[in-house]
Formats: structure tokens, sequence, C-alpha cells
């Protein structure tokens, strides 16, 4: 694990440092220009949840590091491009704690190695040989992509539906961490009920996690978190501990950009309020079902991980 994060992942911590390894290794075969803005990332630190997840699922089953290491590889190369793909969309100065790609290279640069390691992704998961791995991550990415379109469109909206923060999140987190366990269970060998059901924990996984990141988006401090704080609602997207806090319309009209003064007076209100406990109260409750999937894989050692993860992702602090 890297430093800060508290999450343990059990049966696989040690195969997780092979494959870091392998990852940090693979990117002197890369072009400079594209391998050193995410030889700095992944050297700056990051949880590495997904391709945990793709190890834990496949350890259910039948599991053998070498079957599951591309796509554990594809998995956090693709989450790794849609970050530094975020932060050109979310104008984020740092990430990890650095500057991010965008901010050092530029947006233009910063496309480029994104899609460069988009591809890489697919590369590798093809290396599994097997066209299901490559469709998930395929179709993960499409959701990805269409709820940051939504995220778009919805921006300076400050009173979205729980429904609509709900569907984008789905598609921007969820899918992925669904489409890491799917993947995991695949190369374990499972049958599609078991699949399926991991899908299952790993979208209610996903949700837990991505209202957790919009919490400590008001309640963090950017030394401690590594990326800005506030920086949601200075970029105009309004998540759950803002929606469930109460006394604010009035510093929030509709369709206008805030100054950082305003955004500045809302995330201290939204701090002190109960709408940060509330959104976490979501979260958990997302936990829990996500927990309830599990019953099926009984005491196995990876599926108590999996159990200690769900917990994990509503009170982390990184
Ligand atoms: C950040 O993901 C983007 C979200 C989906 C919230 P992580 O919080 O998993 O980022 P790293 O990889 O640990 O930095
Ligand atoms: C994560 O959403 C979306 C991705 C798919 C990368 P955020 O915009 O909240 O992620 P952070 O907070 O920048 O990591
Ligand atoms: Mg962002
Ligand atoms: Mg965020």
């Amino acid at each position: 694990m890297s430093a800060g994060a508290d999450a343990t992942f059990g049966p696989v911590a040690a195969d997780l440092a092979r494959l870091e390894e392998v990852i940090r290794g693979s990117f002197g075969d890369d072009h400079p220009a594209a391998a050193a803005p995410m030889a700095d990332l992944f050297a700056s630190g990051g949880k590495r949840l997904r391709p945990a997840l793709v190890l834990l699922c496949a350890h259910l089953g039948e599991y053998r590091f070498d079957r599951v290491a591309p796509a554990a590889i594809a998995v956090e190369l693709t989450h790794a491009a849609t970050l530094v793909h975020d932060d050109v969309i979310d104008r984020s100065p740092t990430r990890r704690g650095r500057p991010t790609a965008a901010a050092s290279a530029g947006s233009e640069a910063a496309i480029l190695v994104g899609d460069h390691y988009f591809a890489r992704a697919y590369l590798e998961s093809s290396r599994t040989g097997l066209a299901e791995v490559v469709s998930e991550l395929a179709a993960a990415v499409m959701r990805i992509c269409a709820a940051e379109l939504e995220q778009q469109a919805a921006l300076r909206n400050y009173h979205p539906s729980l429904e609509s923060y709900m569907m984008r999140i789905e598609g921007k987190t969820a899918a992925l961490l669904a489409a890491c366990c799917r993947i995991g269970g695949l190369l374990g060998g499972l049958d599609s009920p078991d699949r399926e059901a991991l899908g299952r924990y790993g979208n209610a996984l996903g949700l837990a996690f991505q209202i957790a990141d919009d919490v400590l988006d008001y309640t963090s401090e950017e030394s401690e978190l590594g990326k800005p704080v506030g920086h949601d609602l200075l970029e105009g997207s309004a998540t759950l501990p803002l929606m469930l806090s109460e006394g604010l319309d009035r510093m929030l009209p509709d369709g206008r950009r805030l100054s950082a003064e305003t955004v500045d007076a809302v995330v201290r209100e939204v701090r002190s309020g109960q709408g940060p406990q509330r959104a976490l109260a979501r979260a958990s409750e997302l936990a829990d079902e996500a927990r309830a999937e599990l019953a099926r894989f009984g005491e196995r050692e990876a599926a108590r991980t999996l159990d200690a993860l769900a917990t994990y992702v509503v009170s982390r602090k990184l």
C-alpha cells in the first residue's frame, strides 16, 4: 500500500507489490514523453484499489498470478488514464500531492498521455486471451465518458436530483469497480451467478467509494488528500454532501459560476452542518449492500478482505 492509506489487501498483498514492480518497469518500453508523466503519477502514490479487486475476486476461485496480472495492470492503467483526463476536465492543479500531468506538461500533452495509456490498457487486457476482459474494460470506459459528459452538462446546476447524482457516480466510478470484480471472477474461473454477485458488490462498493470521495472534497485538507478541497463546487459540480446540507440555497444561484469566496463560505457551511454525515450514512448503507453480496463466498480469506474493503471505503481519509 502507498503511504497514508490503510486498506489491507490480505492474501494478495504480496502479489500487488509484485505487480507494482512490473508496472513501473514497463514504462521503459513506452515513448518517454508519454511514460514520464505516467511514471511520475505512479511514483506519487495511489491506493491500487482496482487491481486489488481483480486479484481478490480471482482469489475466490482458482488463482494464478500470471493469469490475472495483465488484467490487473490493465485496470490500473485505465484508472490512471481517467485521472489524467479528469484533471484536464476539472482543471485540477494537484493529484497525489504533486502537480497534475496537465499542470506540468499542458492539457494537450495530458490528453495524449491519457489516450496512450487507454490504448495500452486494452493491449494489456488482450494478453489475457479473453475477449470478455477487453469488452468489460471497454464498456466501463464508455460509461465513464458518458457520465463525465453528463457531469459537464449538469455543471452549475447546484440542485440536481438524487437520481441524477447516483446515475452519474455509478457511471464515472462504480462501473469500473464492478468490471474489476467481474474480470477477477472470470479469471478465477467462477461461474456466472458468482461473477454477477461480484459485479453487484463492485457496483455498490464504487457508489460508496465515490460518495466518500465527494465528502472528502468538503471535509479533508489538501495536504492530506493530495488533491484540492472544495474543488468540485468551484468547478460548478454539486455532490451529495452539498445536496444533503440545509439553508444554502441563497448562496447557490443555478447557472452562475461561484466566486472563490462563495465556495469557501459554502464549504465552511457544509463542513459544520449535517450534509457530510448524511452522505456518509448513505455510503455506509451501500457498503452494507456490497457486503451482503459476499455471503455466498463463505469465510474464504479473499471474501473477508473484500468485506473489510467495504468498511474501508467509507472510513478512508485518502
Ligand atoms: C480517484 O480514485 C478518482 C475517483 C474515482 C474518486 P482513487 O481515490 O482510487 O485514486 P488513487 O488511485 O487512490 O489516487
Ligand atoms: C472521479 O471523479 C472521476 C473519474 C472517473 C476519474 P472526481 O473528479 O471526483 O475524481 P477526483 O476527486 O478528481 O479524484
Ligand atoms: Mg476530478
Ligand atoms: Mg473527487
